[in-house]
């Protein structure tokens, strides 16, 4: 990591705080949420307690992301804080009494189950939840702009890359991280390694969307694979135009909620082959 003169002497916001507290804060803030969360999910209270619970972690990310000054591991989870708590939401109405006597639901609750369809559709919200952190990664650490050109980086498929530094998760407390300090290798790994995972993501969840296509006898199972697959197919192509374009901000903005979007037609498929057996 360079620029190690911007490790701040005088920043009145780190000033009076020993880093050691706020990493431990930290640690201490997910185990707490961690330990709510498989609580409540052990009582069966689960769902509202675990958003109020994670409601309140997701202020206290908001803090540390101004009072660490932008620690891309903070920012990043604010990011997935969001996220969760958006697909938690989404969850919770997919459960309220209205929504299961709404058509579209109550159909494919009804419609028969397809085998195998559950485990997949369990793994399909872990791929795209991945796919979300590696982009919150690559926000982050403000490494947009180290692959400019596509399908190429640097006009190379291979360009020099530094995955060991780009990957360290925890860095130091009292820098100031606006505008990222990586090296440009560092940068360009990250970057790819977002494209690596959208390919991943394009494969896999695209071969879900085709089978609820295929074999889906019932309507409305092969309406969620047009709606999966369409927003698939849009969060890729929004992606590419981000990086063709030179990032701008509309643009970047399309592809958060993109993100957002695709996250909840998979945990819609997730509560259905869950609820469908
Ligand atoms: C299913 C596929 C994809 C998903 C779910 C996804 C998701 C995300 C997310 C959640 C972010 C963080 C946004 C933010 O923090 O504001 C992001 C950032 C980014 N993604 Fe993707 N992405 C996908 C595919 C792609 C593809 C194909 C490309 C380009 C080839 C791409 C390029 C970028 C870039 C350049 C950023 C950084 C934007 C910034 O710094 O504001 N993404 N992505």
């Amino acid at each position: 990591m360079k620029k190690e003169s911007r490790i701040t002497d005088s920043l009145p916001l780190t000033d009076s705080l020993l880093p050691g507290v706020f990493s431990k804060l930290v640690l201490i803030a997910f185990v707490v949420t961690f330990v709510v969360v498989v609580l409540g999910a052990w009582v069966r209270l689960s769902l509202p307690l675990a958003i109020a619970a994670l409601v309140v972690f997701q202020a206290l990310l908001g803090m540390w992301t101004v009072t660490l000054l932008l620690k891309p591991a903070i920012v990043m989870a604010h990011l997935l804080g969001g996220m969760t708590i958006l697909a938690l939401l989404w969850l919770l109405l997919l459960r309220s009494a209205g929504m299961l006597r709404a058509p579209p639901i109550a159909g494919l609750l009804r419609a028969p189950p397809i085998a195998g369809l559950r485990g997949l559709a369990y793994a399909a919200v872990a791929v795209v939840a991945l796919q979300i952190a590696l982009g919150g990664w690559t926000s982050a650490n403000y490494a947009a702009l180290a692959c400019p050109d596509f399908p190429t980086c640097q006009a190379e498929w291979w360009p020099d890359m530094d995955f060991k530094e780009g990957f360290v998760l925890w860095r130091e407390v009292g820098v100031d991280y606006e505008g990222g300090l990586l090296d440009l290798p560092a940068r360009a790994a990250i970057h790819k390694a977002h494209r690596l995972g959208a390919l991943f993501t394009l494969l896999f969840v695209g071969a879900l969307a085709l089978t609820l296509w295929l074999r889906g006898r019932q309507r409305v199972w092969r309406g969620l694979g047009v709606a999966i697959g369409g927003m698939l197919l849009l969060q890729v192509l929004v992606g590419v135009l981000t990086v063709v374009r030179g990032h701008p901000l509309a643009l970047a903005a399309a592809h958060n909620a993109g993100a957002a979007l695709l996250l909840l037609s998979v945990v819609a498929l997730a509560y259905a082959a869950a609820r469908n057996r």
